[in-house]
């Protein structure tokens, strides 16, 4: 954890006033670009994992990190992908951003999520609309959302409480830098 916690403290790339002014942006891509920095971070994240039988990768650094967080704890992924992009049938979720609405699909058919135990992997969470969606998603299939891991947490956003209030109390929320 300490060498994940170096690499994102010294390859984070701060970007003033985006997206909007006054915020500063915390682009991790150059610490994925680290082999130091992206192995460190995957076992960071899969380190203390509850049992698990899936690793679902929230689109779209969710991805990156959930394929690799699967190869680690020897678990297959799912791709929890933004909607449009998987053929039908599809399971829909749909959640709120600061402007508009947004939703997260998986495929309805060819895929048995019920009594799957699993483990969400994003890069940030911020307000949490995006991991309750994806847990809802996978609830709504019968699978269990035991752990949401996240790099970083925004923790003014309040994403925590809106985890907890949106599927429960028991998940856990793991992040390895908090901002
Ligand atoms: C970012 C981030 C998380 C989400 C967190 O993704 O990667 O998925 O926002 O925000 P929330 O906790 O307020 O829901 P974004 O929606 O920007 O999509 P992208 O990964 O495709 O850039």
């Amino acid at each position: 954890l300490d060498e994940a916690r170096a690499a994102i403290a010294r390859h984070t790339r701060l970007v003033a006033d985006f997206p909007s002014p006054g915020v500063q942006f915390k682009d991790l891509t150059p610490v994925f670009a680290e082999p130091a920095g992206f192995s460190s971070i995957i076992g960071a994240l899969a380190h203390g994992c509850p049992e698990v039988d899936l690793v679902g990768g929230i689109d779209a650094r969710g991805f990156l990190l959930g394929g690799a967080v699967a190869r680690d704890l020897g678990v297959g992924v799912l791709a929890v992908r933004k909607q449009g992009k998987l053929p039908p049938p599809v399971r829909t979720v749909s959640y709120s951003l600061e402007y508009g609405t947004a939703a997260l699909e998986i495929p309805a058919d060819g895929l048995d999520l019920a009594g799957r135990r699993v483990l969400l992997v994003d890069d940030v969470l911020a307000t949490g609309g995006t991991a309750v969606a994806a847990a809802t998603l996978l609830r709504e299939a019968g699978a269990h959302v035991v752990r949401v891991s996240v790099i970083m947490e925004l923790a003014a956003l309040g994403g925590r409480a809106t985890i907890a209030e949106g599927i429960g109390p028991d998940i856990e929320v793991h992040a390895l830098v908090a901002d």
